[in-house]
Order: C-alpha cells, then structure tokens, then sequence
C-alpha cells in the first residue's frame, strides 16, 4: 500500500513577520520546508508541496526533481485540496512545513497506525496546562478535564479516500482530522513530539534551535605535549605503532598527540590536567599507552557531564612524516575519544627552536567541549 505526503507551505508566516513565507525561513543549515521534507521522504512513496502563490517556481527549484509543487489556496484546508487531487497513494500524510522537526520515526508510527486499520490518525501531547473555557466578555465558562485534552500535531495520516470525502464539502478548519470528525468518523491520537512544535513566532524558531542543539554552552581548551627522542624506545604517536621511527622518553609511551589531547579536553572541561590526572604520582599509567590515556579522559570529561564536540591536533617534528598514514591516526584517536571527530595535521618548524633541531617531538591540541 502506497502513501503520499501533503505538505501544507502556503502560508505568508504573519505572526512570524519575515516578510516572506515561513516555509522559507531557514533552520540551521535548510529552510523548514527542507526540514519536513527530509523527515517524510524516507517513508512516502509521493511528496505534495502547497506552496505559496507566487513562490511555486522558487519552491520548486528549492526542492528539486521528483517533488510536485502545487499553488496552495486563501486557507490551510484550501491549500490541502489542491495538493490532494494530485494524490496517487492508498494513503496520505498530511503535514505542516511550519512543523519542521516531526521525525521520520513519528511518520513511521502514523503509517504503522494506518496499515493496522486505521483511517484516520494524528500525534498528540499531553496538556499540562490547566486549560479554561471562555465567554464573549472574557469570563471563565468552564474549566475542561486536562486529562482527557490532547495537543494535536502533524503529521496526520489519512486513508486518502476518507480525507477526499471529508475535504469534498470544501469546510474549512485548521487540521485536516476535525474534518473527518465533523463526517462522524472515528481519529486514533498516538504519541505526538516535543519537536513537532508548531513553529510560529520568532521565539519558537529558538525551541527548534535548542532542539538541533545550537544553543549549547560550549567551552574550549587547549594542549601541548613534547618529548625528546630516547635510543631504544619504541615510538607511539596519534595512537599508531611506528615500527621505523626513533622513540621518545617519558613516563608513559610518549605519544605527544595523545597526550595533547587529553591536556586540550582537561583545560576546557576544568578538570586539571595531564599531570594531576596521570601523573608519577599514579605507578598504574606507567607505560600507559596514548590511546589509553585519552580513553580514560573521555570517561572523567563524560563523568563531569560533558561531550566532545570536536578536537584537533597538530604534530610538530622534523620525522616521522605523518601525512601517509594520516588517516589511520584519525581513526585510532578518534576511536579512542568513543568516534568524537578528530582531525590531525603536521608541522616542521624550518630548522628552528621546539623540535626543529630535531631533537624530539611536539604536540598543541585543541579541544571543543560542550555540556550535556
Ligand atoms: N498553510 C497553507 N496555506 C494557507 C495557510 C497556511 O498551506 N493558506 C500552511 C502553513 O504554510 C503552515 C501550516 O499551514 O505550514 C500551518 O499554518 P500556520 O502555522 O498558521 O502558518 P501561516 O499561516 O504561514 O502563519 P500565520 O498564521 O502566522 O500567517
Ligand atoms: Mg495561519
């Protein structure tokens, strides 16, 4: 059984005060109508777009091939009926562009509604407001039961003859289930989302935001590491054997990147440093590889309530050369950080100061860290 989504853009976005359609407003890195696009399209077989009148050919181009742009009308409903007699679908979901950030799992679970007998079946939250009835002059009428009241969402999901026979009278209402209700048909509510929110002030563009995650506080550290060449050791670095290269002294196995690393993610997350963590006065990290080191770290940043959102690494030294197997260090460090993203780079300092009289090798880490 086949399913198509309606996705109602048609709206001018008033209450939100662009001066250009709310579908239009960017999220992020798309608009909001990409956004609900890209939630549906997994699971639909049709994607419908009412969009606004004037604004077809820029939608169109925003969206690409294999997506039917219609003119949306003066009113949702309207707008709604247009795009459905262009549906080609058993069933048809039916979703607002304004509520951006509904997920694909939550169009999963309505079409999962749907195909066990369903015909009708919307999200909806729990009120936690008390919620009150008012009359003409402002006075309360009545006091409704919130626990029986539910806060629906899209997308709603219809057997697409029931929602062409409730649209066919052309009523209006501002969801497409109170027009199967008014026929007497019977609309299951599932478990709706927080970010399904409805955007539709410039403050509810702040919720989607924080539900992306760009309001983080983060916090930034940085770290160096050097140690001088030693005959007869082996070397570690960026978390890789290098079976070629002379080893370096030091307490543990001397991986400079690794331990610059775990310094950058101590400094930005206040928690000492490589030393006071790990330091002589602890025999058991004696020999402790690079790449143990920095798995320990991650477990005392993560401990402290925080997670890595990105480190960098820059090895300075004459020898080894690191760019071959560049790569292979990204991967090892960054699987010791639990797959945070990692990238390394290389320096020599034109044969002069730090390592440039090739006497040993040096790290500066940076670490960007945000709490959870
Ligand atoms: N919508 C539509 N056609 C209309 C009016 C609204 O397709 N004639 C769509 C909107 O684009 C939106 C959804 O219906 O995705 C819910 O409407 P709403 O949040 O009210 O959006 P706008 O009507 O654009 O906003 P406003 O009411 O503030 O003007
Ligand atoms: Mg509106």
């Amino acid at each position: 059984m086949s399913v198509s989504a309606i996705i109602a853009a048609a709206g001018s976005g008033e209450r939100f005060g662009a001066g250009y359609p709310k579908a239009l407003i960017q999220l992020g890195d798309r608009t909001l109508l990409q956004h609900a696009i890209n939630a549906l399209a997994p699971v639909v077989d049709q994607i419908i777009i009412a969009a606004p009148t004037g604004f077809e050919q820029q939608i169109s181009e925003l969206v690409g091939d294999g997506i039917t742009v219609v003119s949306g009308g003066a009113t949702r409903s309207a707008s709604v009926r247009n795009a459905l007699a262009h549906v080609a679908s058993d069933f048809v979901l039916v979703h607002d562009a304004a509520r951006a950030l509904a997920t694909t799992d939550l169009a999963e679970r309505i079409i999962a509604t749907l195909r066990s007998g369903s015909s009708a079946v919307v999200p909806g939250l729990l009120e936690v407001d008390t919620v009150k009835s008012i009359d003409d002059k402002g006075r309360v009428a009545a006091t409704l039961d919130r626990s029986t009241l539910r806060r629906i969402q899209t997308p709603q999901g219809f057997s697409t003859q029931v929602l062409r026979d409730a649209h066919a009278s052309g009523a209006e209402a501002t969801d497409d289930a109170a027009l199967i209700e008014l026929l007497g048909g019977t609309v299951i509510v599932i478990d709706g989302e927080d970010r399904a929110l409805k955007i539709t002030t410039p403050a509810d563009l702040d919720s989607a935001l924080s539900f992306l995650g760009f309001n983080r506080s983060f916090r930034t550290g940085v770290g160096t590491d050097a140690h001088a060449f030693g005959e007869g050791r082996t070397l570690w670095l960026a978390g890789l054997h290098w079976p070629d290269d002379v080893g370096v002294e030091g307490h543990s196995d001397g991986d400079v990147a690794a331990h610059a690393i775990c310094d950058a993610l101590f400094a930005a997350t206040g928690l000492g440093d490589l030393g006071s963590n790990f330091g002589t006065n602890r025999p058991e990290y004696a020999d402790a590889s690079g790449s143990m080191l920095l798995q320990e770290t991650l477990a005392l940043v993560t401990d402290a309530g925080y997670a890595i959102s990105n480190v960098t690494v820059q090895i300075i030294g004459n020898k080894p050369k690191i760019g071959s197997r560049r790569a292979e260090a990204i991967e090892a460090l960054s699987k010791a950080l639990g797959g945070a993203p990692v990238s390394v780079s290389a320096t020599t300092t034109d044969g002069m100061g730090l390592t440039g009289e090739g006497k040993g090798i040096a790290a500066v880490a940076s670490a960007l860290v945000y709490k959870r």
